[in-house]
């Protein structure tokens, strides 16, 4: 029998059509706003995306602050575009000062939430342990999460990046076995912010790496899990991506703040 998830098959070409017919991913592009905006941008943002001509079948999910999660809420439109948080905590209510519940996040009428981003990675110092328990807690209470991973530019040198994006997968999957509300974005912390983003060739190599991985920890269910790819994506280099199987769509920080965004919504028209 031949295992078509195993890494290495390679289907003869007239096979590949209707592998990849059966089991297309849904293009997919996250807008993280990161702590930036105010009341007015971020209203002035979405009702760019209201008035903007975006495919049907593309997801689209933007994460402004938490204090404008219910004014997103309000202002979209769209019924294309969901609302996510940037982080949430592990539990529901209580005395936790100035962190973001999930249950508050769904209150507000968002839907989602980003988890294990780099910037909490390293800034504030958030495990691959604590990251994974808020994913399995914000999925629990009915979020949809994306699960962000990356390696850093020492181990990108180190040649560790798929055993760096395996460890923070692995955390994840030791704890939640269905991943239907998951999806990952894979953002090279070398890349965030930087205009230095990864080729089309070597974010597929990537791509390809971690769906093989999830292959053996999750098992068929890594067919399906969309694996966005963020850094420096912008509407010039979006398009360049397209015929990359294992790219799936895009988690946008910089550019989600510009009319340019909608550009990357439609980059596989
Ligand atoms: P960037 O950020 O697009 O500004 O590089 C991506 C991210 O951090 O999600």
């Amino acid at each position: 029998m031949v295992d078509l998830l195993s890494a290495d098959f390679a289907p003869p070409t007239f096979q590949l059509k209707s592998i990849h017919f059966t089991m297309a991913r849904q293009f997919f592009v996250g807008g993280n706003f990161k702590m930036n905006g105010t009341k007015d941008s971020v209203t002035k943002i979405i009702e760019g995306l209201n008035s903007a001509d975006l495919p049907s079948n593309v997801q689209v999910v933007i994460a402004p602050p938490a204090p404008y999660l219910g004014l997103a809420v309000e202002v979209n439109k769209q019924s294309t575009v969901a609302i996510s948080a940037q982080n949430v905590y592990d539990k529901a209510s209580g005395a936790y000062t100035g962190e973001i519940s999930a249950n508050q996040v769904l209150d507000l009428g968002a839907t989602w939430t980003l988890t294990g981003h780099s910037e909490r990675r390293t800034l504030i110092k958030e495990s691959d342990e604590f990251i994974a328990e808020k994913t399995k807690f914000a999925i629990e209470q009915g979020l949809s999460v994306i699960l962000c991973i990356g390696e850093t530019l020492e181990e990108r040198k180190a040649g560790i990046t798929l055993d760096v994006c395996a460890r923070q997968l692995d955390a994840v999957s030791k704890i939640i076995s269905d991943w239907s509300k998951i999806v990952v974005a894979y953002e090279p912390v070398w890349a965030i912010g930087t205009g230095l983003a990864a080729t089309p060739e070597d974010a597929q190599e990537t791509h390809k790496g971690i769906r093989a991985h999830l292959a053996k920890t999750i098992g068929e269910q890594s067919e399906t899990v969309q694996i966005l790819y963020g850094g420096s994506v912008n509407g010039k280099n979006a398009p360049e991506f397209k015929d990359k199987v294992d790219v799936d769509g895009f988690l946008v920080g910089g550019a989600s703040l510009k009319p340019e965004f909608v550009d990357i919504i439609r980059s596989r028209l």
